[in-house]
């Protein structure tokens, strides 16, 4: 375990590459929320979503006791039943209503919790958790996080990471877009494995989480422990510390 890469992130349909993958401690992760958000390749439908639900939850239940889900309240009611609901608040001036991401979002919680009472991690142990920034959008994006159509925040995602999992455990994000899950779990020193199907979010992610790891003291540039692995029928190869393809000089 102490010699497995910190990172490892696929190209491709998550559908394709979690049978390829091992037991993960938990799952955590932001599916598409079928409301026709812009995304460069994946058809954000209701039917598609729909069939997506049905196809990944199995996968995901078998890979991980802990299986943590950030969706709309309108799609809440597309998933199996969780065991739990987490609410995740902030103040905003703006509110996207009808479409189901007013001033919050449900995070379907299946699994147990972390023991104890009080804070864990750092973080109080309560369903309701409060992020600040806001107005407008409903939340404060950075440059990075702009590039897609549906980011979430990283302090958003760093919280989920600390109240729902401990530290040097695996995370898996099947649905990784722009990979702020993996830059959350860089920063909070867990391991993450990340899917993503379009190419252009893959890059961004990969380029945000290379620089997460080159942020941490523990883990300079040089040997930072990524490793891209390619998917079936995707663009990467694997990647030693140099940079250098497998393979290549
Ligand atoms: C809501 S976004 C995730 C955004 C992410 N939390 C972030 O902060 O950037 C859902 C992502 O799932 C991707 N996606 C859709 N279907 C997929 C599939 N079958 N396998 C892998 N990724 C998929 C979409 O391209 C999109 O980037």
């Amino acid at each position: 375990m102490a010699d497995e890469p910190t990172v490892k992130l696929y190209l491709g349909d998550c559908l394709d590459i979690l049978p390829t993958l091992g037991k993960v401690d938990a799952v955590v992760t932001d599916p598409p929320y079928g409301l026709s958000f812009p995304y460069h390749s994946y058809v954000d439908s209701r039917f598609n979503l729909i069939r997506l639900i049905r196809l990944v939850m199995p996968l995901l239940h078998e890979m991980a006791d802990n299986v943590f889900v950030l969706c709309g309240p309108s799609q809440i009611t597309l998933y199996p039943e969780p065991d739990w609901v987490a609410a995740i608040t902030w103040n905003t001036t703006g509110s996207f209503g009808k479409y189901g991401y007013s001033q919050w979002t449900p995070l379907l919680c299946y699994g147990s919790d972390l023991d104890g009472f009080g804070n864990v991690n750092n973080v109080m142990k309560t369903d309701t958790l409060t992020i600040n920034g806001g107005a407008g959008v409903g939340f404060q994006r950075t440059k990075d996080e702009k590039e897609h159509s549906c980011p979430k925040p990283l302090n958003m995602m760093q919280m989920i990471a600390n109240r729902f999992t401990l530290p040097g455990c695996t995370v898996l994000d099947p649905f990784m877009g722009s990979g702020t899950t993996g830059v959350a779990c860089v920063r909070t020193g867990r391991r993450f494995i990340g899917i993503e199907i379009d190419e252009d979010y893959f890059k961004i992610a990969q380029k945000r989480i290379a620089e997460a790891q080159a942020q941490l003291p523990l883990f300079p540039p040089s040997n930072n422990g990524l490793h891209l692995t390619a998917a079936p029928g995707g663009l990467w190869n694997n990647v030693d510390d140099s940079g250098a393809a497998a393979g290549e000089p």
